[in-house]
């Protein structure tokens, strides 16, 4: 059935006409693999051959039959779906799952914690709050060591010790000379002030980190992240493939407190890191920035200019994890290791809304198990579906992946092939696996004016999306943050014959677009 309603549309009413206006607004009914079907204006059955795949989230295309008959037979079954605060065996078992694979693709790195999450934005929150949680108490800890050592410095003082004069008093504006007593407050009270100032947050520029509160501040579109920016802490956006523009970002957040050493009769005031900067997030491979993965070197650069100031990585492998790229992690295969992984998308195989965080076990905190929670994280639906979707990837040693790797050569292969045809067209092409993007050149200057005016409009991405869906029954959409670069995220079942449908169609659509074409990729 598909209800008509005589009122105005209330669901999200704007995206309907924004749909409307680029072509995309169909309603498909029925999927299944990497097609999804939609009824055209005569009721006719159209099946579009899916490349979104869900954003990433449908890896095993779908409606995978083994995932269906499982989902079927766990509410046959009556399984409880919501049974909070109670044991939950089966989220142990995936924990387990994943930490055995996190040790066969990166070797003996200890073991990880997970917490359950709905979505990707709330498994980057955690990510987040945790490491803030760590932050705040080793910046508590710190604390409480420096008022010991001012208590020392009291004692000292009394007995005869004094105060030199450095430029050390000068950072903490008192005068030089000023009583002892005076310098002791004033160490006390920028402390405080200094230890409560917002955390910041580093990450590579491009990043999508999802649309909360706090993980749009992660998130480096301007246009998703500034209106919001009063909301949550901030982050630092980094060219991390320029050498040293990580080690400046850090140089330039770092922050100090004050602390006091009694050095024979001498107090003296010193200054000690603390630690403002709570977290260094990123994408293996960027997804909404256009699909564009980390080289090694960078990679090695960013883990070493990390750890040597103990900031904790956090790598989010919403979009890239559960083997889309080849292997379960992507960032495997460019030696990067977290201190957090984040899973969501493909996690609930397409059909349920899974998520997880991953935490390092010699950076976890018990405590925050107690401050963190959602009345649907963990429950045993999506926890089993993911489970059973972690099966799936794992199960022939590991088909999956090949699979996927195999797949996205060709398709990447064909893409590149009509990189070299249209030089003038398409500015690039890239990916990993089945997470591969095609860039446009500028085509602000089109020939055909529809194209023009939706390029420079931002919308360019979306305009070729609904050409290709009316003309070729293709189903392609921009990366939300680079709408010059097409997506194209399949599962791992497409064919050969899905592959050279997916040729003709873009091939068609380089040409109008080489030949200025407005009467061929104008909607009619
Ligand atoms: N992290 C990454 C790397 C993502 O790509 C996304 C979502 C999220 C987090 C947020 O996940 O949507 O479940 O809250 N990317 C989407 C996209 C929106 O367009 O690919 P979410």
């Amino acid at each position: 059935t598909n209800p008509e309603h005589s009122g105005s549309d209330l669901a999200e009413p704007y995206l309907g006409g924004l749909l409307a206006s680029l072509g995309l607004n169909v309603h498909y009914h029925r999927a299944r693999k990497d097609t999804l079907y939609y009824r055209d204006e005569t009721g006719r059955e159209v099946a579009v051959l899916d490349l979104v795949g869900g954003y990433g989230s449908t890896v095993l295309g779908h409606n995978h039959p083994a995932l269906v008959a499982h989902a079927r037979q766990l509410l046959d079954q009556g399984v409880p779906v919501h049974a909070q605060f109670s044991r939950h065996p089966y989220a142990n078992d995936l924990a387990q799952r994943v930490n055995a694979i996190l040790r066969r693709e990166f070797g003996d790195v200890g073991e990880y914690s997970a917490i359950f999450a709905n979505s990707g934005a709330e498994a980057v929150e955690i990510a987040v709050k945790h490491a803030e949680l760590d932050r705040v108490a080793k910046v508590a800890d710190l604390m409480a060591e420096i008022d010991g050592n001012i208590e020392k410095a009291r004692a000292a003082l009394a007995g005869g010790a004094r105060v030199p004069a450095d430029e050390t008093l000068d950072r903490l504006t008192v005068a030089r000379a000023a009583p002892p007593d005076a310098v002791l407050d004033a160490v006390t009270r920028a402390n405080a002030e200094r230890a409560a100032a917002a955390p910041v947050f580093l990450a590579p520029e491009g990043s999508f980190h999802g649309k909360l509160v706090g993980s749009v501040q992660l998130t480096h579109n301007a246009g998703f992240r500034t209106p919001f920016q009063s909301l949550a802490a901030r982050c630092r956006f980094v060219p991390v493939r320029e050498p040293d523009a990580l080690a400046e970002a850090i140089d330039a957040e770092r922050g100090t407190l004050f602390d006091v050493a009694v050095d024979g009769d001498a107090v003296r005031v010193v200054e000690r890191d603390l630690p403002v900067i709570c977290a260094f997030i990123l994408e293996p491979v960027q997804g909404e920035a256009g699909i564009r993965p980390f080289d090694r070197e960078t990679v090695e650069r960013v883990q070493r200019v990390c750890a040597a100031v103990d900031l904790p990585i956090i790598v989010d492998e919403v979009q890239s994890g559960m083997g889309r790229t080849g292997t379960f992690f992507a960032s495997s295969q460019v030696g990067l290791l977290g201190d957090y992984y984040t899973l969501a998308k493909s996690l609930g195989g397409g059909i349920a809304k899974a998520a997880m965080t991953l935490v390092r076990k010699s950076r976890y905190r018990d405590e925050f198990e107690l401050v963190h929670s959602s009345t649907f994280a963990k429950d045993a639906f999506s926890t089993l579906i993911a489970a059973r979707t972690v099966d799936l990837l794992e199960a022939d040693g590991g088909a999956v992946y090949a699979l996927a790797a195999e797949r996205g050569a060709r398709l990447l292969a064909m893409l590149n092939g009509l990189r070299d045809e249209f030089p003038t067209v398409v500015a690039d092409v890239r990916g990993v696996g089945l997470m591969i993007g095609m860039e446009f050149r500028d085509q602000s200057g089109s020939a055909a004016g529809f194209i023009a005016e939706q390029a420079r409009d931002g919308l360019l991405g979306y305009a070729l999306s609904g050409y290709l869906l009316r003309a070729h029954a293709l189903r392609v959409l921009p990366t939300a943050s680079a709408t010059d670069t097409l997506r194209l995220e399949p599962s791992v079942f497409i064919t050969d014959g899905e592959i050279d449908r997916v040729e003709a169609g873009l091939r068609a659509l380089l040409t109008a677009l080489r030949d200025g074409d407005e009467a061929a990729i104008a909607p009619g």
